[in-house]
């Protein structure tokens, strides 16, 4: 097939290696059908899911399971992020990388975290089987003891009741401290997921300058939103880790003007305007995103960087969107524009101007945070597997048929 892109860039279908598709247990959030139709018109044509669902998979088994549901529900390619289930670390050790890219730990607890890993001697060990099998850490960190002090002086421990403004800074400076020391004491490959802070940005990079191989994610919302946007916004962008102040924003695109983040993820986490209209603390913290994130990106470096040459920057969203998770986290034919890779593509309109509105958003909760932003640039068509998926004239999608990666391998 013939394909004319004209004016707009031909890039590698994008990656995000960060979305929370809520299968099984909270389809009344998300499913797969709606999640990878947002992903799909965002341009993202494989994704990582995460392990918080209900039940939430802690065991190659219930991968499998989680795979089998999947199936012929998925626009888009895709692998899993197993939960370390803190009493049995060891079965990182058996972990199939034809399922499983990685493992998630949730240092902290909030409402969808699982089974949090708050003791430091169970990290610890975590840690250690983790340098031992190889295989690749993600991390949600938040200091888990101040947090639960936090919520017994609230009254409200185990509830929603630890309010993001109740969730300092320090919580996540401590807990990639601790990371970064565990990483060089044991040399696990540790990946630290929504990095919120300036301070955070500045251990990250000198453990990395130090040769340690820790990396990090910065997700779509800690660049576009600041504190002012969550007073204006309240519950909707109610975020864990807290959305925080200018700048810290500022400092997490300077990280990236370095290319310092190994990926850029959109924390696609949705909750029903129903629980996102109930009061700020009431409110469960996540908001939407795997539809937005590459736009948004692109719209923020456009305003930020107008002077940088387009190619340049669109080089820059291959590579936190593209090469980089797909690297990272050792996707086969993913990421590139070469031979022998998959005809995965996303058509890019770099200088188109267009108002988000509710009717353009396919996620099954049917809200944006982004409602009313003025994008540049936007995704005209996306091809997975050579066959178009998205085409955005004719708002249509293909089929699904978004395969488990590798498994064919097993
Ligand atoms: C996520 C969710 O709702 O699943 N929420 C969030 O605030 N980010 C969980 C997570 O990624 O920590
Ligand atoms: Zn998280
Ligand atoms: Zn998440």
């Amino acid at each position: 097939t013939r394909l004319d892109a004209g004016d707009a860039y031909v890039l590698p279908g994008l990656i995000d290696s960060h979305v929370h598709f809520r299968t099984p247990g909270l389809t009344h959030k998300e499913d797969w059908e709606h999640g990878s139709r947002a992903a799909v018109a965002g341009g993202v044509t494989t994704v990582l899911d995460m392990p918080n669902t209900v039940p939430p998979t802690l065991s190659p088994e219930a991968l499998w399971e989680k795979a089998g549901l999947v199936r012929g529900h998925s626009l888009v390619d895709h692998r899993f992020h197993i939960g370390l289930d803190p009493e049995r670390p060891e079965l990182l050790a058996e972990l199939a990388p034809e399922v499983a890219t990685s493992a998630k730990i949730f240092m902290a607890g909030h409402h969808t975290a699982p089974t949090v890993v708050r003791d430091p001697a169970q990290l610890e060990k975590a840690f250690i089987a983790a340098a031992q099998s190889g295989v690749q850490l993600v991390l949600h960190a938040e200091d888990g003891e101040l947090l639960a002090l936090l919520d017994s002086w609230q009254g409200a421990p185990g509830s929603y009741g630890h309010y993001e403004a109740h969730r300092p800074r320090t919580g996540t400076i401590a807990a990639v401290a601790r990371v970064v020391e565990l990483v060089r004491r044991h040399g696990a490959r540790a990946h630290i997921l929504h990095l919120s802070s300036a301070e955070e940005a500045d251990l990250v990079s000198a453990a990395q300058a130090a040769g340690l191989p820790v990396t990090f994610e910065v997700t779509g919302h800690h660049l576009s939103f600041t504190d002012a946007d969550t007073r204006r916004l309240g519950a909707r962008t109610r975020l864990s880790p807290a959305i925080r102040g200018q700048a810290d924003q500022d400092r997490l695109w300077e990280a990236l003007r370095q290319g310092l983040p190994s990926t850029l993820g959109s924390d696609h986490a949705p909750h029903t305007v129903e629980e996102k209209t109930r009061s700020v603390e009431q409110s469960p913290p996540g908001l939407p995103g795997v539809q937005e994130l590459a736009v948004a990106v692109w719209t923020g470096m456009r305003r930020r960087w107008p002077e940088e040459d387009p190619d340049t920057a669109a080089c820059r969203l291959v590579r936190h969107l593209a090469s980089g998770p797909a690297e990272l986290f050792r996707l086969p034919g993913k990421g590139r524009l070469e031979a022998g890779a998959d005809a995965d593509l996303a058509i890019f309109a770099p200088e188109a101007t267009w108002m988000l509105s509710s009717d353009q958003l396919h996620a099954k909760c049917g809200w944006s945070a982004y409602e009313g932003w003025t994008m540049t640039g936007q995704v005209l068509r996306t091809l997975r597997a050579g066959r178009v998926v998205w085409d955005l004239e004719s708002r249509s999608f293909g089929a699904y048929d978004g395969q488990l990666l590798g498994a064919e391998e097993v």
